[in-house]
């Protein structure tokens, strides 16, 4: 299956590549640089939201979902897109958002004018009165209630994430056939899949519990009981019927966002939920061999035969370089790691380059969530405003001027030639990516592990120590991330290694 086997790469469309000339990215501007993404070695581009939105969270709080915003290009530059995308063999995923519509969707708008509207049972309305609100839960973003009033009709309305993003009410069958026609609507144009926002927040608990002050300070979206509830399940076998009815091995990978592997894993079902769920848990471990070999040890005691992802950046999160303090030599090493682990790996767009976050000066934050540095635009070119026809809507990530495509392109050494070159290797070996993953013995601060399918062996060797470390006998290097010939493997480096 594609999906396994592959790499997804993901576009945040507004920092990508703007053609229209108004500073935002938009679906031209890719179509213009899917050579570059052929070239790069990816299978797939997963775009975040290019729904018709008023914006309030940058895409995810969609009015329409079965039309492109004009900010993007419209419809028919998505059909220019989608076909030009498989011309050159890249699979194209959506990002479906079900947990929740804009405040302008013209189905909350109706749901919103009386009590008696045919749509209110489509949002999750409850009663109350001004001053005492239906439950304890936190919204995300700024930490306020999770529930808004209605003057108008004197009900409470639920929002996980934003005011302006009510929460639509699953246990309804006319919001899940609405919400199946979307799938639809995209499926039928051609589409490859999709990302699913917050796919674990779709089923909640119909008596609505407090959530017990204590796990609150852990971050709400954890919650055991209150955002993971049975119920979703039914839901998303449901949906995987839908995909599994179309040709072509269309798929959804769903955004599971809890805190552990144990958690996550139960949302594939008997492979008849999510094809793929990410798993968040390893972007809090540390820089070092011990700490990643547990988590790679739970990640495949836990998956067992299940099929992992692997997610190191993306549009909510600091970018993996800026976690790791800056220093290229451990992005390097880091993107070795991503791509030779067993499971499908998602590269966040700029990764290759070993781009940072930017840094955002106070008077240009605008995300209510905190998250623009991660966000920051892809520089193309060596020269300002870097391949975009006008300086584009967020401040540059940091070195434009060295980190960006055509400087990377031209020189054999860059981070973006080894991010191809690892790629490569992986497209062509069904050990990385279909094998089996085994960890190895290893020196104290090398992570080691190997990849094996039938007739075919790769390993992978990690350095994370601040010494050199010696490279086993052997083993040859296909790619290493140092730069280097002999056995030394520099500090905060990597290799990938095939029987000599
Ligand atoms: C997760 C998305 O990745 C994030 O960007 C968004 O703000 C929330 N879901 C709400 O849709």
């Amino acid at each position: 299956m594609w999906w396994r086997e592959g790499a997804v790469y993901q576009v945040y469309p507004r920092s990508f590549a703007d053609a229209s000339g108004d500073g935002i990215g938009d679906l031209e501007g890719l179509r213009a640089r899917l050579e570059y993404l052929a070239w790069l070695g990816v299978d797939a581009i997963w775009l975040s939201p290019i729904f018709p939105s008023p914006m309030a969270d940058f895409g995810y709080d969609v009015a329409d979902f079965t039309d492109v915003d004009p900010l993007f290009g419209g419809l028919d530059a998505f059909d220019a897109l989608l076909a030009d995308a498989h011309a050159r063999g890249l699979r194209v995923l959506l990002d479906w958002v079900p947990n929740h519509t804009s405040d302008r969707h013209p189905w909350f708008l109706e749901s919103r004018a009386a009590r008696d509207s045919s749509k209110r049972n489509w949002y999750r309305w409850r009663d109350g009165t001004p001053d005492r609100r239906p439950n304890n839960w936190p919204a995300a973003f700024g930490g306020g209630p999770a529930w808004t009033w209605d003057e108008a009709t004197e009900q409470w309305y639920l929002h996980t994430f934003l005011p302006e993003q009510p929460d639509l009410n699953w246990d309804e069958p006319e919001v899940v056939a609405a919400m199946y026609d979307v799938l639809r609507f995209w499926l039928d144009r051609g589409v490859d899949g999709f990302r699913a926002d917050v796919v674990h927040l779709i089923g909640k608990d119909p008596e609505m519990p407090d959530i017990p002050a204590e796990p609150v300070a852990g971050g709400h979206l954890t919650v055991v009981g209150a955002h993971d509830y049975e119920g979703t399940h039914e839901l998303l076998r449901g949906v995987r019927a839908l995909l599994d009815a179309y040709p072509g091995q269309r798929m959804m990978v769903g955004e599971v966002n809890l805190t552990e592997t144990a958690l996550i894993a139960p949302y594939l079902g008997s492979d008849d939920e999510l094809h793929l769920a990410f798993d968040f848990a390893s972007l809090g471990v540390p820089w070092e061999a011990a700490a990643w070999r547990r988590r790679v040890a739970d990640v495949e005691d836990i998956m067992g035969p299940r099929w992992p992802t692997w997610v190191f950046s993306n549009h909510d999160q600091p970018r993996i370089r800026t976690r790791l303090g800056g220093s290229e030599a451990r992005a390097r090493a880091a993107a070795l790691l991503l791509l030779t682990l067993r499971g499908t790996p998602f590269l966040y767009a700029g990764e290759e380059l070993g781009l940072e976050d930017a840094v955002v000066p106070p008077e240009r934050v605008i995300d209510p969530g905190g998250r623009d540095g991660c966000r920051a635009p892809l520089p193309w070119t060596a020269a300002p405003p870097h391949g975009w026809p006008v300086e584009p809507w967020l401040p540059w990530p940091p070195e434009p001027g060295s980190r960006n495509v055509e400087a990377q392109r031209a020189d054999p050494g860059s981070m973006l030639h080894l991010v191809r070159a690892i790629l490569r290797a992986r497209r062509a070996s069904p050990a990385l990516h279909a094998g089996s993953l085994a960890l190895l013995d290893a020196p104290g601060e090398v992570l080691a592990f190997e990849r094996a399918a039938e007739r075919e062996t790769r390993r992978t060797w990690i350095n994370f120590g601040a010494d050199e470390a010696a490279l086993p006998a052997g083993w040859t290097a296909e790619v290493r991330t140092d730069g280097r010939d002999g056995r030394a493997l520099a500090p905060d480096a990597g290799a990938l290694l095939r029987p000599a």
